[in-house]
This record gives C-alpha cells, structure tokens and sequence, in this order.
C-alpha cells in the first residue's frame, strides 16, 4: 500500500490536530531512519499509522485487543491511554494486512517501550517525542538528543514520563521500567 493510501486511511479515524501529529511523525521517523540505518519506508509505515486507533472508543479498543488475541495485565486495563499501540498493533494487522513483525511491534510498543527494542522501535518511540507540532518544555533538548544517540534521548524522554507518572500516582508499567533499565545498564556496562 502507497504513503497516500494510508493517510487517507487514517484521515476519516482521528481529528486534524491528531492526523497532523502522525504526518509528523512519520517524517522525523524518516529522518531517524536515514540517520541511524533503519529502513525509511517502514519507518514512515510505522510512524503515519503509530496512533491509528488512538481516536476510537475505549470499547471499540477493548474488542480489537480481545479479538487479537492479547490479555492487558492490571496495570494497562487501569491506564487506557496503553490502549491505543495495543490496539492499533492489531488493527494494522487484521484490517489493513502488514506483517512486517518489526512495524507491528513498533506501534504495539511506541506508548511503553520494552527491553530488546529493534531500531525501528526505538525510532518510532523517539519521534513521537519529537515531531515538528510538540512544543512541551524540554522539547528541544529531546530533539538534540535524538540526533546524537537514540538511547539518550530515551532515557530523557522516561525521565519526563516517570516524573509525570508518579507526580500523579499512576503506575508504572513494567515494560517502560524495563526499557529504560536496559538502557542504562547498557551504558554503564560501556
Ligand atoms: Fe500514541
Ligand atoms: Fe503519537
């Protein structure tokens, strides 16, 4: 399927303020594809449908996880904002047939992270982070340090999400936890 297929696609799901966002998206995650040496048009797959179902009723949600076959532990059924890269990991697949297991996981895993992130996981990730429309304090510092090291500006990007989190007294999921765990002992280790 062509780039304009799936804008289209995804137009009629979400507002403009959201299709812009994924536009956007998919263009840093070019980038960043081009850069570090994942492949540009499955980042751009990946980063134009990352929130494809981000728009659709919590029930509507819920149902695509069902039929995907995947059971949310405690932590996502309280956090529905985990929701969206769960469900849209199985969209993609049931409704618009990709099956590049590496696309799947990076919508599946853009929200939390995991350990043993592909490229392409971690770039989705990041773009999400830095596409041209966010403008969150710190914002800038992100987008420097997505140009010198992936890990770097992930480790900045959990420090705003973990600070959030527990500012609100919401849970932690353990993927998130163990992305960033991966990441640092990694860096100590070299
Ligand atoms: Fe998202
Ligand atoms: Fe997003």
């Amino acid at each position: 399927m062509s780039k304009q297929n799936y804008c289209e696609i995804i137009k009629p799901m979400m507002g403009d303020k959201r299709y812009t966002h994924c536009l956007n998206v998919a263009k840093e995650a070019v980038s960043l594809a081009k850069q570090y040496g994942a492949d540009p048009d499955k980042a751009y797959t990946s980063g134009v449908l990352h929130d494809i179902t981000k728009e659709l009723n919590p029930d509507k949600q819920l149902q695509i996880i069902h039929d995907g076959g995947i059971i949310l532990d405690d932590i996502q059924k309280k956090a529905p904002k985990l929701w969206h890269g769960i469900s849209g990991s199985v969209y993609v697949k049931s409704h618009l047939g990709i099956t590049d297991e590496d696309i799947i996981n990076a919508i599946r895993y853009h929200t939390t992270g995991r350990s043993g992130m592909s490229l392409l996981e971690k770039i989705i990730f990041i773009a999400d982070f830095t596409s041209a429309e966010r403008d969150y304090n710190g914002v800038e510092t992100m987008r420097q340090k997505s140009k010198l090291s992936l890990e770097e500006a992930m480790i900045f990007g959990f420090q705003f999400t973990f600070s959030d989190l527990s500012s609100r007294e919401l849970a932690i999921h353990p993927d998130e936890l163990n992305c960033y765990n991966e990441i640092v002992l990694n860096k100590q280790k070299g």
